[in-house]
């Protein structure tokens, strides 16, 4: 989940660039960061614990044309200045940087040990820098090197290397994203685009098993599985601008965020038509097999609000299955079966690794993605975007959105595909009611943070389409506030959790809009109200409630009604935490593209 960045260029002067880069990137990992800066015959190695600004703080840095960084969520090795990247060989003249986690280094490790190689790490990293000191004190060239490297390693990487006297960067790729960017008398590398778009708009992506290098003025690519074979990629241009990188006027990223999530939806209600070739493909693929979802986090909880309207609105089942717990819930699945992968990053390494299986298993593969060019749309049939633009925060917000709304576009189309106009009008109107009542929206849902800061626990309840709402608003509660929160569908409450309520515990529960439903809710709080819990309803107006604070917010109509519910969500997650003094863009322990299994 670290992020790594390399800038080589015609002349002396990378540093302001590569710590853009680097900073850009910490929403991969921030316990530790680094930078090498080749000079000439040395290079020089700044790193250390903390963000990158408190790793550069006061340090004098020499400027060079050539320099790589990395930011870390550690994983082999704990989070200690030694640990930290870039990894040096002995002589210090190599240095790697590394984002993957490499399988039975410790061998190696053993092995190079006893050829008179010393570690200064607990770090898988450092195995890569010494093996490729070894190939060139055996006269290859650092090219050769790492690939005789990468041959000896299992596991994931992408890997960005530097040596002393080159005027190269020198990558590598297996099961973790790596990025090239295109300049003018320089070329650039990364874990993701948005790392580069202050650079370029123009990105090769590498694949599996490739190597390249990069020079000022030239990228080469080669395929690394058995001997370098040198192939040709197009580059790709990603139109997304270097301002969606900018926090703007906000004071933290999750706040633009989540008010973008309006404009997010005119965009996708004036791109209906771009959904249309996979809603027919997908439709299609449904015919000969079932329907698995497969995603994580916040992204699970789309998919399953993706199954409720697939259900409701296109007639088809489906199964929601954990990325995590694919391999092992998975066994039915078969040839023509199909599979509905959803990630904003694109990247996630328990997605991918159920994508791999399912393909394994001759599964047709569909998803729906954020990342221009994560490696998940390129191991499916089909891709769609969610035009969502590049998220920085940590928790995922207007995604969450815009996978709901993508995910009701293409159900509605599956459903009846001559319904664009009608997509598009409710859509607009949903984002124009949102727009409408956003300000109102902010100041209570900063009201009610106010009244859970000081709590311990807080239980989220929904029903039908907003059953996965209420797990979506106790996530985002519980990993940017640390306050303890769960969700539940409201009539499960009563089957167990309902033990947990005593006097003052928080229960905010999503009021349907349909008159069925609403009676059962009502039910549902007056049992936790009668045993002394403190309750919030979010809610239609005109509905009269046992609530001890209403949030009311204009919902069209029951399906629909995520996108909106999901907005007050967020931001009581967000003014919980800033009551709390916590960082809502960088929660504890968690970071944005989580690429390990
Ligand atoms: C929570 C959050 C995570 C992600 C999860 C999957 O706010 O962001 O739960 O949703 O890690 O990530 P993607 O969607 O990139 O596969």
């Amino acid at each position: 989940m670290c992020g790594i960045v390399g800038i080589v260029r015609s002349r002396v002067g990378v540093l302001s660039d590569l710590l853009k880069s680097l900073k850009s990137l910490e929403y991969r990992g921030y316990d530790s960061a680094g930078i090498a800066i080749s000079l000439g015959d040395d290079i020089f190695i700044l790193k250390g614990v903390g963000t990158i600004d408190q790793v550069i703080r006061g340090a004098e840095i020499p400027d060079g044309s050539i320099g790589i960084g990395h930011t870390r969520w550690a994983t082999h090795g704990g989070v200690s200045l030694e640990n930290a990247h870039p990894q040096v060989s002995c002589d210090g003249k190599i240095a790697v940087v590394h984002n993957g986690t490499l399988d039975g280094f410790e061998q190696l490790r053993e092995d190079l040990r006893a050829r008179g190689h010393s570690f200064r790490s607990e770090t898988d990293t450092e195995v890569i820098a010494h093996l490729v000191e070894e190939g060139m004190r055996e006269g290859l060239s650092p090219l050769l090197s790492l690939h005789r490297a990468v041959r000896m390693l299992e596991g994931s990487y992408a890997i960005a290397m530097i040596s002393a006297g080159h005027n190269s960067i020198y990558l590598a790729r297996r099961k973790s994203p790596l990025v090239i960017g295109l300049g003018k008398g320089e070329n650039y590398c990364a874990s993701d685009v948005s790392a580069l778009l202050h650079l370029t708009k123009e990105f090769i992506f590498l694949e599996d098993g490739e190597l390249a290098e990069i020079t000022p003025g030239d990228v080469r690519i080669w395929r690394g599985d058995g001997e370098l074979v040198a192939i040709e990629r197009r580059a790709e241009v990603v139109d997304w601008s270097p301002q969606q990188m900018e926090k703007g006027r906000y004071e933290h990223f999750m706040l633009k965020e989540i008010n973008e999530q309006p404009y997010i939806m005119m965009k996708i209600a004036d791109t209906i038509e771009y959904y249309k070739k996979f809603s027919e493909r997908l439709e299609s693929a449904l015919k000969s097999g079932s329907l698995s979802i497969v995603a994580a986090g916040t992204s699970m909880h789309a998919g399953l609000i993706g199954k409720f309207y697939l259900s409701t609105l296109a007639g088809f089942g489906s199964d929601v299955i954990i990325a995590s717990e694919f391999p092992e819930w998975s066994r039915h699945i078969a040839n023509g079966d199909v599979i509905l992968a959803i990630s904003q990053s694109g990247e996630t390494a328990d997605v991918l690794e159920a994508v791999r299986i399912a393909r394994d298993r001759g599964a047709k593969v569909f998803s729906i993605v954020n990342v221009p060019g994560s490696t998940l749309t390129r191991l499916s049939d089909e891709y769609v975007f969610i035009q969502a633009g590049p998220e920085v925060g940590v928790a995922a917000t207007k995604t969450f959105t815009a996978q709901v709304a993508s995910l009701y576009v293409i159900s509605s189309l599956i459903s009846d595909p001559t319904s664009s106009e009608d997509l598009r009008e409710k859509l607009l109107s949903i984002s124009n009611s949102i727009l409408k009542d956003m300000g109102r929206v902010d100041e209570e849902s900063r009201k009610i943070a106010g009244l859970l800061k000081s709590r311990e626990h807080v239980f989220f309840l929904g029903r039908g389409v907003n059953y996965p709402t209420a797990l979506e608003g106790a996530l985002k509660l519980k990993e940017i506030s640390y306050i303890h929160a769960e969700g539940y569908a409201a009539g499960e409450y009563k089957h167990g959790p309902l033990a947990l309520i005593e006097e003052g515990v928080p229960v905010i529960a999503l009021i349907p809009k349909e008159r069925s439903l609403i009676n059962k809710i009502i039910y549902n709080l007056m049992e936790v109200k009668a045993r002394g819990s403190f309750t919030v309803t979010i809610q239609p107006p005109d509905v009269s409630l046992p609530s001890d604070r209403r949030l009311v917010v204009d919902v069209e109509d029951e399906l629909t009604s995520p996108l909106i519910y999901a907005i007050p969500l967020q931001l009581i997650a967000y003014y919980t935490a800033l009551e709390l003094g916590r960082n809502p863009d960088k929660p504890r322990n968690l970071a944005k593209s989580v690429t390990v299994e």
